[in-house]
């Protein structure tokens, strides 16, 4: 007579994994309803809707909007359905002489809000879960985060979700299969008149022994690790050289945001190469001292740093002794107001860097093309730290050949070449890939 061991140990793993598997799956779905919405759909909402008015922490057209529902509830007695009818028609608030509305209006010098009947109320809920979720801590490469329309790290975000998702669910089948396998063999069995004998307590063997006996946990197991680590080394793999969010520290703290965005300094004011040769350059110090002979202090904010900015130490102080530091290098004495010829480089630290194989060229791009600079590089006029925005690998490159049209109006040089390509194609709009964009030796050397 047959017997079959470890019956029962067998059947409970796969009765405890199958629940385990259960639970997490339900637990996930719990945390993105806890606080009434969700809060990566509700960022994403708000950047779109709300932020062009809307600061967190900072009253811009609109007032700062962290907390805004704890506040409006609890300080305010208005309730959640007087957000919902706000958010989706605020000018229609303010006519029917809701009293909270007008002292709001008021207090705004009369700027309307946009109305967003669109808007349905869970997606208000998502938002509302944003603006109630404590701010991330802000740290150097975190702010790779800033450039949340970074549609490559999104995107992989979610697929990599699905993939674990959808990797838990085979999983989950296999086992019930498996479960059903293990009956129906057991049916068969007993209808064989093989008897299943009963293992005995005193019989029992260290789990570990048992497992590695049953031959058929040790395969699944065996699957599982080799899935999950060919998994990680392929994501691992795909992120050799790629730099997104790369934020070196430089020699001399310097801002692009306080340069090209609160003192509003065109881009090309110096990188002044970018629109007629390949690369875009750094400018030479004596750029800088076009403006810096004259503004050798920082004032910056009459009332004083920010708070953020005093947590990171960004104090005028701090910035100040920074503009002493481009004085040192290119041997500016200001007591005299003269140059010492004492110099020393400045070595800025490369932030973005193609392999030597691949050729980029700036002013087919910003010329011939008409691109902006942050398509590429970001919202620069906000980067306390320059950083890199875009993963820059030949994907991006080519996906963007695939996406964008030519620009082709007032372009003489290539009007025959457009209008015999659009022929070709037979379309009104040619775009890059088109016109030879994805051509391997275009961008190989
Ligand atoms: C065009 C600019 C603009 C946009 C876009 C905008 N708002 Fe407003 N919002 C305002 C202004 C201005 C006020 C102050 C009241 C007024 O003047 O109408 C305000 C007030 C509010 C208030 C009341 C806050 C308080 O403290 O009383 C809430 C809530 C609000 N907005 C939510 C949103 C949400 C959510 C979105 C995006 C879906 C949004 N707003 C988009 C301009 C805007
Ligand atoms: C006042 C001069 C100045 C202005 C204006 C300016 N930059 Fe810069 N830029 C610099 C300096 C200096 C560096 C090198 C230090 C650094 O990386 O922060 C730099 C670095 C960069 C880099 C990274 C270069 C690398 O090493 O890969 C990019 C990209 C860039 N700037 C884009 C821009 C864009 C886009 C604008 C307009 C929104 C702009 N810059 C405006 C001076 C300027
Ligand atoms: C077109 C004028 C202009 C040019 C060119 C310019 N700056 Fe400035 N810079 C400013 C202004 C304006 C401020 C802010 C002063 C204030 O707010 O009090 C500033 C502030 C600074 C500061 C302190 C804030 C910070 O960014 O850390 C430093 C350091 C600085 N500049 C370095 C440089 C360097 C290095 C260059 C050359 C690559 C340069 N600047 C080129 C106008 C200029
Ligand atoms: C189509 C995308 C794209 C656009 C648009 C673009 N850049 Fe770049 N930029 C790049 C890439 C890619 C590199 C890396 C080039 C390399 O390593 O050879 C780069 C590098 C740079 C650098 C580092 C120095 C260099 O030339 O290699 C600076 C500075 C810079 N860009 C500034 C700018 C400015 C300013 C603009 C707008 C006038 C701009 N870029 C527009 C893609 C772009
Ligand atoms: C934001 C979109 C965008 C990105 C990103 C981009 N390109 Fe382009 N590229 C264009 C467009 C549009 C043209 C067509 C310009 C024209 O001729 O009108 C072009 C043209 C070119 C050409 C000339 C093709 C030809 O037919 O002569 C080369 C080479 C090139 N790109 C290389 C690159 C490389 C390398 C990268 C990545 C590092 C890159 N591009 C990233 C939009 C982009
Ligand atoms: C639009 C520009 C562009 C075109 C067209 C292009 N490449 Fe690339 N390629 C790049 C860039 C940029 C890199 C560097 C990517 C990086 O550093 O991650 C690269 C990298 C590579 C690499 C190194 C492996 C890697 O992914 O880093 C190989 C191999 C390669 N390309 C082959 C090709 C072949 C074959 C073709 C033609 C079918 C081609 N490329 C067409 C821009 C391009």
């Amino acid at each position: 007579m047959k017997k079959v061991l470890y019956r029962h140990l067998f059947s409970k793993v796969l009765g405890l994994s199958l629940l385990f598997f259960s639970v997490s799956f339900y637990a996930q779905e719990e945390a993105a309803d806890a606080s009434g919405g969700d809060v990566a759909k509700g960022k994403q909402l708000f950047n779109q809707n709300c932020a062009a008015c809307h600061s967190l922490d900072r009253k811009m057209t609109g007032p700062a909007l962290a907390n805004v529902e704890a506040r409006l509830l609890e300080d305010e007695g208005l309730d959640k359905e007087w957000l919902y009818a706000w958010i989706k028609n605020s000018p229609g608030m303010i006519k029917a002489g809701d009293a909270y509305a007008n002292k709001i209006y008021a207090e705004y010098n009369q700027a309307a809000m946009t109305a967003f009947p669109t808007l349905s109320d869970q997606d208000i809920n998502d938002i509302l879960a944003y603006t109630a979720a404590p701010p991330p801590a802000p740290t150097v490469v975190a702010t790779a985060d800033g450039g949340s329309g970074s549609s490559g790290g999104e995107s992989s975000g979610i697929s990599n979700e699905l993939i674990l998702g959808a990797l838990a669910l085979v999983f989950g089948l296999l086992i019930i299969m498996l479960i059903l396998v293990n009956r129906t063999l057991r049916r068969i069995a007993e209808a064989n008149g093989v008897a299943l004998e009963k293992e005995k307590a005193e019989k029992r063997v260290p789990i570990w022994k048992a497992f590695a006996q049953n031959q058929f946990l040790v395969l699944c197991t065996a699957i599982f690790l080799l899935l999950a680590s060919g998994y990680f080394a392929y994501g691992w793999m795909m992120q050799i050289g790629v730099d997104q969010g790369y934020a070196p520290v430089q020699p001399i703290h310097y801002s692009h945001k306080i340069h090209a965005g609160d003192n509003k300094i065109e881009c090309k004011y110096c990188h002044s190469s970018a629109r007629v040769s390949k690369t875009s350059g750094i400018p030479s110090l004596n750029v800088c001292m076009n403006c810096h002979k004259s503004i050798y202090e920082y004032k910056g904010n009459p009332e004083g740093p920010s708070a953020e900015d005093l947590a990171n130490g960004y104090t005028n102080e701090f910035y100040t002794g920074e503009i002493k530091k481009l004085y040192k290098a290119v041997g500016w004495d200001e007591e005299e107001q003269e140059y010492t010829g004492e110099t020393q480089p400045v070595e800025w630290v490369r932030v973005h860097n193609l392999p030597d194989f691949a050729y980029f060229n700036h002013s087919q791009h910003v010329s011939v093309a008409g691109i902006e600079c942050q398509t590429c590089h970001g919202p620069v006029e906000e980067m306390e730290i320059m950083e890199q925005f875009a993963p820059l690998t030949m994907g991006w490159c080519i996906n963007c050949h695939r996406e964008t049209n030519v620009k082709m109006e007032g372009n003489e040089y290539y009007e025959a070449i457009h209008a015999e390509l659009s022929k070709k194609y037979g379309v009104e709009q040619l775009t890059a890939a088109m016109m030879g964009g994805l051509e391997c030796g275009k961008c190989h050397y």
